[in-house]
């Protein structure tokens, strides 16, 4: 039999997504859990380890001795960790770096899933090697663990993606879908035209970073669609796909929202690398979203 591949924060939007996918190709997948109870296919094995645990961490991977492990766990509430910066950091830092130590020691390849939000924002998009300056909390610590990573496991891959769209698992839908249940509701909803960045869609990326991870790819990688949007016609093309009330959308900027949490402008990733080593190509905004729009008619 095949050996296993862990996913940590299999619970995730990501993590169900990449569970799910190895499922269906027979990869058996064992997925890793905290406190969410979401529904995962049917036979695969699920563990539970806090990543912070050193020991359950490293528990874990002895245990199933996977030919992969990617690290789709974070504490990825950006305003949640200006709020609590110790959990940040523990999660996104300190939980990361456990699992490169537990692999490093087995000589476990390992994909650790990381954020455009390493970056300010001020320049973008960025290639990979664009220097980071994360300017919040949630960067910083994911940041953190990039550093850490390269350090104690070289042939690490650190895959980077930005603003994550697909259908989230049950009670934890993705940010578009929050945005559609607003305008379904016919509520008003302010969106920055100035806060830029990749989409990502979350089926297409679970089956990049498989593919990335099957090619030995290692250092850093950024994925998602070619095109950059601005957040507001992001809203507005949601609106458009899932035939909602567009004026519902109102234009403003990020500093009108005075959030109190900084985020990264002008950012996005430059996905160069990506297009020359996979065949896998993303899909455009507007593809996502209609993607995302049959997921959740059951298509
Ligand atoms: N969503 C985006 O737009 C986006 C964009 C760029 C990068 N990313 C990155 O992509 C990765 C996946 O994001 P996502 O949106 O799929 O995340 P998500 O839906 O928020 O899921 C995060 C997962 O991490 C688990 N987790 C949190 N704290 C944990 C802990 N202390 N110990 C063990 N597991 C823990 C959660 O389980 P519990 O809920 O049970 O704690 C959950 O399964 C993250 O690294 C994130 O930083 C996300």
């Amino acid at each position: 039999m095949d050996k296993p591949i862990v996913i940590f924060g299999a619970t995730g939007l990501l993590g169900t997504h990449l569970v799910r996918l190895l499922a269906e190709h027979n990869r058996f997948p064992v997925a890793v859990t905290h406190n969410r109870k979401v529904a995962l296919p049917p036979g695969v094995p699920v563990y539970k380890a806090p990543l912070a645990a050193a020991d359950a961490v490293g528990k874990t991977l002895h245990r199933f001795h996977p030919s992969l492990v990617i690290n789709c766990a974070a504490y990825a509430d950006v305003d949640g960790c200006e709020s609590d910066p110790g959990r940040a950091a523990r999660v996104n830092t300190l939980g990361a770096q456990n699992i490169a130590h537990a692999a490093a020691e087995l000589e476990i390849p390992l994909v650790q899933v990381s954020t455009d939000y390493v970056f300010d924002g001020r320049n973008g998009p960025y290639d990979e090697s664009a220097f980071p300056r994360p300017i919040n909390i949630y960067g910083r610590t994911k940041h953190d663990a990039e550093t850490a990573i390269l350090k104690i496991k070289r042939d690490a891959l650190i895959v980077r993606a930005a603003s994550f769209i697909g259908r989230g698992p049950e009670g934890y839908p993705c940010f578009v879908e929050q945005i559609i249940k607003q305008l379904r509701a016919g509520k008003r909803l302010s969106a920055p035209i100035d806060q830029l960045a990749n989409v990502t869609d979350v089926p297409t990326l679970s089956r990049a970073i498989l593919a990335a991870a099957d090619k030995k790819i290692t250092g850093i990688l950024h994925l998602g669609s070619r095109e950059l949007l601005s957040r507001y016609d992001l809203a507005v093309l949601a609106a458009d796909v899932f035939g909602l009330d567009q004026s519902l959308v109102e234009p403003v900027m990020y500093a009108d929202l005075q959030r109190t949490t900084e985020r990264p402008l002008n950012g996005g990733l430059v996905v160069r690398r990506a297009e020359k080593t996979l065949e896998i190509s993303f899909p455009s905004p507007q593809e996502t979203l209609l993607n995302l729009k049959r997921a959740l008619d059951g298509g």
